[in-house]
């Protein structure tokens, strides 16, 4: 299944929870939730009681992915504050296996992300051990960036890796998804979508109605 992610990070904060029931009302299923730490990126966004209130808000997954240094120091508080799936940065996690399994012995999906250097053959000792796996598309920090095309390789390679080993496990690709590219990213193997500027600016639901709508057509493909 394919699935839409909103980034919450391109929303406008002053009326979060009025855009993302706009969002809503085009039928994604997923929020992604942006959580930076200024020394893993080079910026700072949000966490916990910001993800506190938002659980208050939606029913739809929240899907937090967490950019910061040493992710598994926080593992449990953001599950704490409502958090459905957890995505950690394979390069700045040690504990990378023990995180998955805390993750998972919490009832939460795991997935593990890369940031565009980092090659997806980082990836191949964890392949049983997540639920998703997220090739990040741009640097990570901010959104509004240029899609990197040297990904759509890597997303390929990835979906060839879980393919081999009979894994179905789901690709998630995040930053400067647009109408123009999803399409490129779709076919490359990808299903779980993060966009920010392409739902978020312009017409929220008619922009969240496009992407639910193409995905189900390609589903039935
Ligand atoms: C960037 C974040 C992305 C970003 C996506 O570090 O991980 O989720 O918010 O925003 P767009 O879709 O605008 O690139
Ligand atoms: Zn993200």
């Amino acid at each position: 299944m394919i699935i839409l992610s909103p980034s919450i990070l391109a929303a406008d904060f002053t009326i979060l929870g009025e855009q993302m029931k706009k969002a809503e009302a085009g039928g994604n299923e997923y929020f992604h939730f942006d959580v930076m730490d200024g020394m893993f990126v080079p910026n700072i966004s949000f966490g916990l009681p910001v993800l506190s209130s938002l659980r208050k808000a939606t029913e739809k997954v929240l899907d937090v992915h967490l950019m910061i240094e040493a992710p598994e120091r926080y593992v449990d508080r953001f599950i704490d504050a409502g958090a459905d799936i957890i995505t950690v940065h394979q390069e700045a996690c040690v504990p990378l296996v023990e995180t998955l399994e805390k993750i998972h012995k919490r009832g939460k999906r795991a997935g593990i992300a890369v940031k565009p250097h980092t090659g997806v053959g980082a990836l191949e000792p964890y392949l049983h051990l997540a639920d998703m796996f997220l090739i990040m598309t741009v640097e990570p920090g901010f959104g509004g960036q240029k899609y990197m095309e040297m990904c759509t390789d890597k997303i390929r390679t990835l979906r060839g890796m879980l393919n081999e080993k009979g894994l179905d496990a789901d690709i998630q690709v995040d930053g400067g998804i647009t109408r123009e590219n999803v399409r490129t990213v779709l076919d490359a193997g990808a299903n779980v979508i993060v966009m920010g500027s392409s739902v978020f600016g312009g017409d929220i639901t008619d922009n969240s109605a496009y992407f639910t709508r193409l995905f189900s057509e390609y589903d039935n493909k």
